[in-house]
């Protein structure tokens, strides 16, 4: 195993180097590309089947009430793995009647971050005007000549880091700040806890899995349980296809509407499969297949060196404890972590676990004395 990982890290190097050495940009034809294309949102939601996130919406729309925005601009991230509900709770957010005194806004970010994409949809959407601004500084002041005085509300969904930009965050901030007189209150879903924290000016909601029994009642409503017969038997595979969900939404959703076709021994099959497994999923058109294309664009925005580092953790079984020290004294053995200039090995190493944990690939386990992880489990079937 070591040898295999030191020859995997060897081959990310000489990538990386190419990458350098022949300029590559990323192309915009790859399959990556086009599933971020097809993830365009809007603020349209259905209320009615949104299953739970009642407590969460009341506590963000608690810390966004009027006495709570002290400042002229508010920015409230919501972070959490990839397809579990960011954006389905932020458009719950964004419809309340909390918000009917506000111009709303509804920007959607994607992968490619584009300032001036940003400025221009908040201001065509709060004028009506389809005029494209091109100069940054033409986009700033007609902001601020709009939004003076004004309450407004935005909400930046499906927010990435783009690597080459480390002013991003800072310039954004910068757009928003508009001038004393006006409430600005700004809503960000992004699958990065390191994007929530640098952006966020009130504490960030971390979004948590559905339970099993939420799953379940979204299985139910996309396979048309009620309409099944045998509804007692189907319940109880139904149940045990629902745990293989993760509480992610999109999971429980996908399996619904693939369920939703299938007789009684199709859903004993898919409970006794292994559903996530990639082989068996090379249909491109399969939920599973379209599940994990999405969970996979997380990992592909990694760093390599991170991706590395979390295909050791990969290595492991699923549900399987790792220690936080053994893990790090592994990595650095193996060579994973480059000897840095300013932290140390250690530090280095700290700081790629922080980063794996902010992306939710691995989960904290409560225990009392030293700290332990597992591995998302949906992750685990990228490999
Ligand atoms: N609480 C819920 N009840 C029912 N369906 C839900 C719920 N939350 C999310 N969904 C459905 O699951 C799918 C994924 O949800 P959503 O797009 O909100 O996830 P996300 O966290 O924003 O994902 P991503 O990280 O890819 O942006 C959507 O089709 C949505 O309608
Ligand atoms: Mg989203």
């Amino acid at each position: 195993m070591a040898n295999k990982m030191k020859t995997m890290r060897r081959k990310l190097e000489e990538i990386t180097r190419q990458h350098k050495d022949f300029s590559f940009t990323p192309s915009s034809t790859t399959n990556d590309e086009q599933v971020t294309d097809t993830r365009e949102t809007s603020s349209a939601v259905e209320e009615a089947l949104v299953v739970g996130r009642t407590g969460e919406k009341q506590k963000i729309l608690a810390s966004l009430s009027s006495e709570n925005l002290t400042r002229e601009i508010t920015i409230l991230p919501i972070y959490g793995f990839g397809g579990i509900g960011k954006t389905t709770l932020a458009k719950l957010v964004f419809g309340d009647a909390q918000f009917n005194d506000y111009s709303r806004v509804w920007v959607y970010v994607s992968q490619v971050f584009d300032l001036k994409k940003i400025g221009n949809s908040i201001i065509s959407q709060v004028s009506n005007g389809d005029s494209y601004i091109i100069q940054n500084q033409m986009i700033n002041k007609r902001l601020q000549e709009l939004l003076a005085g004004r309450k407004i509300l935005v909400v930046l969904d499906d927010m990435w880091r783009d690597r080459d930009n480390e002013r991003q965050l800072e310039d954004l901030r910068a757009m928003l700040r508009v001038g004393e007189g006006s409430k600005v209150v700004v809503v960000v879903t992004t699958r990065d806890e390191a994007i929530a924290k640098e952006l966020c000016t009130i504490e960030p909601h971390k979004l948590a899995p559905l339970t099993d029994d939420m799953c379940w009642t979204i299985i139910k409503q996309k396979s048309a349980f009620e309409s099944k017969d045998c509804k007692e038997q189907l319940e109880h595979i139904g149940r045990c296809i629902s745990m293989r969900c993760g509480g992610v939404a999109l999971a429980a959703q996908s399996l619904g509407y693939m369920l939703r076709s299938m007789t009684f021994d199709e859903w004993k099959s898919v409970r006794d499969s292994d559903i996530w497994n990639v082989s068996a999923t090379r249909d491109a058109r399969s939920p599973q297949h379209k599940v994990l294309a999405s969970l996979r664009l997380s990992y592909n925005s990694m760093p390599p060196y991170l991706k590395l580092c979390f295909g050791y953790c990969a290595t492991f079984p699923k549900g399987y404890n790792i220690a936080k020290g053994g893990l790090i004294h592994q990595w650095i053995s193996l060579g994973f972590i480059e000897p840095p200039s300013i932290l140390s090995t250690w530090q280095l190493s700290e700081n790629y676990v922080r980063q794996l944990l902010g992306l939710s690939f691995l989960q904290v386990l409560k225990s009392p004395s030293v700290s332990r992880y597992t591995i998302q489990a949906l992750t685990l079937f990228f490999f």
